[in-house]
């Protein structure tokens, strides 16, 4: 049976009608791909920034709010130097080459991280798009550059205890909002779906706090083959999923 076009599978997700709020993707399988085609490791993760395009373009379709990409993770400086400065790079070259378009399309870009670790023309680069974006509100676009979970856990953790210190919060006032509220997610609805690629079933230390109650999808489709197709299909599976919130169905 041939599989259903984007425009197709789009039709449905509207018919069905509860659209997930925020979708995260963990972009994996860059690699692989190269690999599976004698080509350097790069090029792999170059051919992902035509996913990152496409997944973009099919989030604003679907009219979703919030979409979080994981780019880069703290773990990931510890790869070969020169896998590290080519992700640097392209990191570069997308926002040269996106920031206008993203702009035009009403997306606002954050980059969400220990950013302070990127090689400064990345630095500048990802202050300029965050500034450029900043007015948009048709699609908020977070990408997760030099970031993971336990260490953003560990920083509101710390913020907190420093307002404790200095007398502005009591320790019975640190709740689960408060928490939250520290997270760089702190004006994100936590994500409804979280797509991971290419066959991997781990989370990767990427948003603990915030994917308590969130839907996991497994997609086999390594993430420079990843499309709206993918993107959509995942969206369908979400819509007929049951979502308890540990409690019992109505
Ligand atoms: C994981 O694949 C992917 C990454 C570490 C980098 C993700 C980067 C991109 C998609 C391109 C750049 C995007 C932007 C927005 C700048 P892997 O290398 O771990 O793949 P493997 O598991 O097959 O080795």
């Amino acid at each position: 049976m041939a599989a259903s076009a984007p425009a197709d599978l789009l039709s449905q997700i509207r018919v069905n009608g509860a659209v997930p709020r925020h979708v995260a993707i963990i972009m994996d399988g860059n690699g692989r791909w190269a690999r599976d085609r004698m080509l350097p490791r790069p090029l792999g993760h170059r051919s992902g920034m035509k996913s990152v395009r496409e997944v973009v373009e099919g989030a604003i379709e679907v009219g979703l709010e919030v979409l979080s990409l994981f780019a880069f993770s703290q773990e990931n400086w510890q790869r070969p130097a020169g896998e590290v400065s080519a992700l640097m790079s392209l990191l570069e070259e997308y926002i040269q080459r996106e920031a206008d378009e993203l702009d035009a399309q009403g997306v606002q870009v954050r980059m969400l991280g220990e950013l302070e670790r990127l090689t400064p023309a990345a630095a500048a680069a990802v202050d300029r798009v965050m500034k450029q974006t900043a007015h948009n509100t048709k699609l908020r676009l977070n990408l997760f550059i030099s970031y993971g979970a336990r260490a953003e856990i560990v920083r509101a953790a710390r913020l907190l205890a420093a307002e404790v210190a200095a007398g502005s919060r009591k320790p019975e006032e640190i709740d689960e909002v408060a928490i939250s509220q520290k997270m760089f997610t702190a004006d994100c609805p936590d994500p409804d779906l979280l797509i991971r690629t290419s066959g991997e079933q781990r989370i990767s230390n990427f948003l603990l706090w915030q994917v308590a109650y969130t839907e996991l999808y497994i997609s086999s489709v390594l993430w420079p083959d990843f499309r709206r197709r993918e993107l959509y299909g995942a969206i369908l599976d979400y819509q007929n999923r049951d979502r308890r919130f540990g409690r019992v169905s109505a």
